[in-house]
């Protein structure tokens, strides 16, 4: 199984997609679709800020990949009408890094820290001056000569972006004043992703067809703009450009995305589990052994989705397959109570 296979419904940023990600980003909140409550409340922190001519309170958006993230980071920057510097939580090494770039931010900038729950702990603890005075503390010179040397920083807003938001320390978390949890988008608002994008790229859909990806696309907006290419791909070689229904279903039954959207290794996720663990329970580790994947990329990738559908339980004692997930994989719930249910 190669990668790409392996890979192609989990919404993580394959290398080919990052000019597609561009291309199709929203720019503003009025383009972004769905979430709803969170662009409301956006709204009015970025009015009121803009109307006390202050900066935002700094914002943490967590949430699976491919949900919008940095799309959203990108969106309030522009919103505000200021500059954003990227970087991420494991290109801040050492304390100097963070130090270079906080010194370096003009008034009202955003910082956006993607993947902050990798910033190591030495790090993130200048983080909590800056973020609640504006100010850091660095020591300079080594040994008897040392001393302490305090910054002031220009007034910025910090915008940090995680998967785990779990793994994140509740000193750096309390620091945020505004939350924004993104979650699976609902098939409606995944159609009206795919007719966007569809629109952007100039492809031409159905609303059958647009149904069919949507669906498929583990409400994941990342993974909707990448079946609608590979379809378009299958729809101007084998059928007549138009993406219909029923070219959606052929393009994706030859892709081995099923149904509900699972690929070939959440399918291999869930036969392992049933099929060599008996449904489980069984440790993380030991499945990604036994399908081939890096237990970080199985936890943080496919079981998200897995649980949300309900195939996938995360008990003390490891993973176990529900009973959804046999009757979608075909299989009996094994009589002798191999499985928790
Ligand atoms: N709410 C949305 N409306 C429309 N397109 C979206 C939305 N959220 C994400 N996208 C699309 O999905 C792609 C991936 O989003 P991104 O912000 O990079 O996700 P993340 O940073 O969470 O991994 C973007 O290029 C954009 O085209
Ligand atoms: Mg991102």
């Amino acid at each position: 199984m190669s990668e790409v296979e392996g890979g192609l419904t989990s919404g993580a940023l394959l290398p080919e997609e990052r000019v597609l990600d561009l291309t199709l980003r929203p720019k503003t909140l009025s383009e972004f679709i769905g979430q709803e409550g969170y662009k409301k409340q956006l709204r009015v922190f970025i009015e009121a800020a803009r109307q006390r001519a202050d900066v935002l309170d700094h914002v943490l958006i967590s949430g699976p990949p491919g949900l919008g993230k940095t799309t959203l980071a990108n969106i309030i920057a522009n919103e505000l009408g200021v500059s954003m510097r990227p970087t991420s939580g494991p290109a801040l090494e050492r304390q100097a890094d963070l130090a270079a770039v906080l010194t370096n931010l003009d008034a009202g900038d955003v910082l956006f820290i993607d993947e902050i729950h990798r910033l190591p702990r030495v790090v993130e603890e200048i983080l909590y001056p800056a973020m609640e005075d504006f100010k850091i503390d660095i020591v300079i010179g080594k040994g008897p000569g040392a001393r302490s040397v305090r910054l002031e920083l220009a007034r910025f807003t910090l915008i940090g972006a995680t998967t785990r938001v779990g793994l994140m320390s509740a000193p750096l978390l309390t620091r945020f004043g505004v939350i924004c949890r993104l979650d699976y988008y609902p098939v409606d608002e995944m159609e009206q992703i795919v007719t966007r994008a569809a629109g952007i790229l100039e492809i031409e859909l159905d609303p059958e067809g647009c149904r069919e990806i949507a669906r498929r696309s583990r409400g994941t907006p990342r993974v909707a703009n990448r079946l609608l290419r590979r379809v378009r791909d299958f729809a101007e070689v084998e059928a007549d450009r138009v993406i219909t229904g029923e070219v959606a279903r052929d393009a994706m039954h030859m892709l081995q995305v099923d149904e509900v959207g699972l690929d070939v290794l959440d399918q291999a996720v869930l036969s392992a589990i049933i099929d060599k663990f008996s449904g489980g329970p069984v440790g993380l580790k030991t499945l990604a052994a036994a399908v081939g994947e890096e237990p970080d990329t199985l936890e943080e990738v496919y079981e998200p989705y897995l649980m949300q559908v309900g195939f996938l339980e995360r008990t003390p004692r490891g993973r176990v397959a529900t009973p959804g997930a046999f009757k979608h994989m075909g299989r009996e719930p094994s009589p002798d109570g191999g499985t928790l249910f």
